[in-house]
């Protein structure tokens, strides 16, 4: 067996992908382009093994999520086997799917933290863009039962074209629902992502403006809510630390126990993935040749290799390096030093008004 690098830091979050199954269409969505069936998905009692591993490996947090968490029948009781490990339990939900009843079950099993998704401030646009109608108001009705239950709540905006225009009524919405947190992300553009890149693609003066919105309503509102945000990856000078680091900080479990150092490494072919079903979480971290493959920046090429940024952002997104140079060894092309960025300043300035190709 191979020997344990001494050097290696713990992970702190765990994404539990629960199921890939989800009512909702979302044109962005990041699962998988093969979704693996509700047949190959891990029962309650290999969770809850995960979970206790993955807290004698150092992590602190363990994020539900899917797909949508609430089509797992025994959701509650997968929740409660995390809290009862010691984990910090948050559930990732699209708010449809999940009753108030069993939300109630979630609060008693221990949940510390809910995440619902909202796709825009306005009822019809958000249900244009879930393709799915009625989910805005079910949205709503979830999230204001987990607050009336005591728990935190945020509220996730993914933005794009059709609706970085309302970043300030998403901030009122979710002060409305006494969220404590909003967390605004862009579209990643990889996976089911990129069949949609034009029609999502905001034009470089609509970031502009929201940079400058988002920095007024953080003014606004301080003490009130707080306002999370980063510079879409396109319209950026320096890529994002995705994941904080290959193999560094995070992990993945998706819904048959593959371990993924990210949740869109699947995109990037040839890597080895090892299975909770036949490892322990511990030598997964250790030893796989998946976390191997990337992590650390020795592999990087100039510029990263003399890049002073090199420890901070890690060289970009791996995932993004392959979607777009074919490399995934290369400099994240989002960086304004990359050979390759050219390529993403001219591909953010395409825009389609089409038909959104809807994930079903
Ligand atoms: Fe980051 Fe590499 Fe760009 Fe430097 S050259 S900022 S390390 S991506
Ligand atoms: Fe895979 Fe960024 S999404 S490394």
């Amino acid at each position: 067996m191979a020997s344990r690098d001494q050097s290696l830091h713990s992970p702190l979050g765990l994404l539990a992908e629960l199921t890939h199954r989800c009512p909702l269409g979302c044109p962005y969505c990041s699962n998988p382009l093969a979704l693996e069936g509700r047949d190959g998905e891990l029962d309650t009692a290999t969770w809850a093994r995960v979970f206790t591993e993955a807290a004698a490996l150092g992590v602190l947090q363990v994020h539900l999520s899917g797909g949508e968490p609430g089509t797992r029948r025994d959701l509650v009781e997968i929740a409660s086997s995390a809290r009862e490990a010691g984990l910090y339990t948050n559930l990732i939900t699209s708010g449809v799917g999940i009753t108030t009843r069993t939300m109630r079950d979630l609060w008693e099993a221990g949940l510390d933290h809910v995440q619902v998704s909202i796709q825009d401030s306005d009822a019809v646009s958000s249900d244009h863009i879930a393709g799915y109608k009625g989910a805005f108001q079910r949205k709503h009705a979830l999230a204001a039962e987990a607050v009336r239950l005591g728990l935190m709540l945020t509220i996730n905006l993914v933005v794009h074209r059709a609706n970085i225009g309302r970043i300030g009524a998403m901030v009122d919405l979710a002060l409305a629902l006494k969220a404590s947190r909003i967390e605004i992300a862009h579209v990643q553009y990889y996976g089911w992502a990129l069949k949609n890149r034009d029609a999502l693609m905001p034009a470089r003066e609509q970031v502009e403006r929201a940079a400058v919105e988002v920095e007024e309503l953080r003014r606004r509102h301080q003490g009130r809510i707080v306002i999370d945000a980063v510079v879409p990856d396109y319209h950026a000078r320096f890529p994002k630390p995705c994941v904080g680091g290959w193999g560094r900080r995070s992990l993945n479990v998706t819904p048959s126990g593959k371990v993924l150092p990210c949740h869109a490494a699947e995109t990037i072919p040839g890597l080895e993935f090892w299975n909770v079903r036949d490892h322990s979480l511990q030598d997964i971290w250790a030893l796989s040749p998946a976390f191997g493959a990337f992590r650390g920046t020795d592999y990087l090429p100039e510029p990263c290799l003399s890049c002073e940024r090199r420890e901070i952002d890690f060289g970009g997104c791996r995932c993004q390096a392959f979607a777009l140079t074919g490399d995934a060894r290369a400099t994240d092309p989002v960086c304004h030093k990359s050979p390759d960025h050219g390529l993403v300043a001219r591909l953010a300035e395409i825009h389609a008004d089409e038909p959104y190709h809807y994930r079903r």
